[in-house]
């Protein structure tokens, strides 16, 4: 297992270019099965998580294929509608291949995706679409095996999420794409990401009103066709590399992104003492100082991301003062506390709510990753440390921060990946 040697203190400084979204590329790549000519995606980053989807779709017999960051798909060739286990368990994501494949032909067979470090991720949701859409849904040995109503085809209808869902909002569009009439969606998730799925299904000829609110109507077509698309930029990936400018009286410049898609995080940014500037297509933090601490409750989308709070976490730990964080999304989403914690910091966890109270610095300690985004807060936080520092199970990493190793040391840090085959 890879492991990340990392010698502080950094003051982490520079320019990085932001890539394409993991958590935008991974549903737009879903939606290629429903074009039934050739679609081609730009801006796909290159991590493992791509890489495994890929995998998947190319394994139902679609011709997929990615050069650089460009993906070309074209489903012609397929001949089975099954996503297994063994990919599925490693990138629940691909729960989002069911839509599609429902929607299209009639019929899926698609692993449980099963929890993950931060929570148990059922999908109840997404499948309680499907049934209200006419869908048969029977679960067996770990597999959805989902049906469509005799005809082969989705019914239109008007459903309500019980809670915000990304992937259940994706899912579920993507499969009112091609119903049999018009779909009313309430309580539908805001997330960028979402967004940037609606606007490349209507680049595909779907008929979607709404985008971007709560209420989605979905007005169902015969058939979608292919088109040309670019994923939108890594909101989180941006996020994450400016927050080791917080952490270290640093200066972080990153390219090839907007500050449209993460405004509640540099409002955040702001009130811990960072100077954030902003252009077209570029945000840039500088810190001066010691980081102010902060309250922080996470929420679905426009509120703070669930996803940058690990990362604010870190900056946290060595503010002046006690700052309060209310995890709301996900059940176990402190995995990091304890890795922090070793680190130096002084964080006490009870139930949703973590109390961090701001020490002057990090002291250098091996640490273990646990989730992908906390693996990122403690890379920062070790760069920030006097010393040397061991970072284990760094493959969370790779799932979602492309080329990481080499931004990070465009941005200052002294970084060194170790191949240990323990
Ligand atoms: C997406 O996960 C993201 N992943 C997550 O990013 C992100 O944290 C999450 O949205 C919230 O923003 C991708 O887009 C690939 P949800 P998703 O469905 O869709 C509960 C990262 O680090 N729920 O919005 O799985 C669920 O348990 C990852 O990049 C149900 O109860 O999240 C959770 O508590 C981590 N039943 C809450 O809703 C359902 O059917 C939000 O989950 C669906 C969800």
């Amino acid at each position: 297992m890879d492991q990340f040697l990392i010698t502080g203190s950094s003051r982490i400084a520079g320019e990085v270019t932001i890539s394409g979204a993991k958590n935008a590329a991974l549903p737009l790549l879903a939606a290629m099965i429903l074009a039934e000519t050739p679609t081609t995606l730009h801006n796909v980053p290159s991590l493992q998580d791509v890489r495994t989807l890929i995998e998947l779709i190319g394994g139902m017999g679609i011709n997929i294929q990615k050069q650089g960051d460009t993906v070309t798909c074209d489903t012609k060739s397929i001949d089975n509608f099954y996503a297994p286990y063994d990919l599925v368990k490693t990138m629940r994501a691909s729960i989002l291949v069911l839509g599609p494949l429902l929607a299209r032909f009639g019929e899926a067979e698609v692993s449980l995706p099963g929890g993950c470090a931060i929570g148990s991720r059922p999908v109840d949701q997404h499948l309680k679409a499907f049934e209200a859409m006419g869908a048969t849904i029977t679960v067996e040995n770990g597999y959805v095996i989902a049906q469509a109503p005799k005809g082969g085809k989705l019914l239109g209808c008007k459903f309500s999420f019980d809670m915000v869902t990304v992937g259940g909002t994706e899912n579920v569009i993507m499969a009112a794409a091609l119903a049999k009439g018009t779909t009313i969606l309430g309580n539908c998730a805001l997330e960028p990401e979402v967004v940037d799925l609606a606007n490349m299904l209507v680049a595909m000829g779907a008929k979607i009103s709404g985008i971007g609110t709560a209420t989605m109507t979905i007005e169902g077509v015969e058939r979608l066709h292919g088109c040309e698309y670019s994923v939108v930029p890594d909101r989180i990936e941006t996020g994450s590399y400016l927050a080791g400018a917080l952490m270290t009286r640093g200066d972080v410049l990153t390219k090839n992104t907007s500050a449209l898609l993460l405004a509640p995080v540099l409002e955040k940014f702001e009130d811990m003492g960072a100077i954030i500037t902003t252009g077209e297509d570029w945000i840039r933090a500088q810190m001066k100082g010691r980081p102010k601490s902060v309250d922080i409750r996470t929420q679905p989308h426009p509120g703070f991301p669930t996803d940058m709070q690990a990362q604010v976490m870190a900056i946290a730990c060595l503010a002046d003062g006690t700052s309060t964080f209310i995890e709301n999304i996900f059940e176990n989403r402190y995995m990091h506390v304890p890795e922090l914690n070793r680190l130096g910091a002084s964080i006490q966890v009870d139930g949703h709510t973590a109390v961090v109270k701001g020490v002057e610095c990090f002291t250098a300690a091996p640490v273990m990753a646990t989730d992908l985004r906390a693996s990122m807060s403690l890379v920062m936080a070790v760069a920030a440390a006097e010393g040397e520092s061991l970072i284990d199970r760094i493959y969370h990493i790779d799932r979602g921060y492309e080329h990481v190793e080499d931004k990070l040391r465009a941005l200052g840090v002294n970084i060194e990946r170790i191949n240990s085959n323990n």
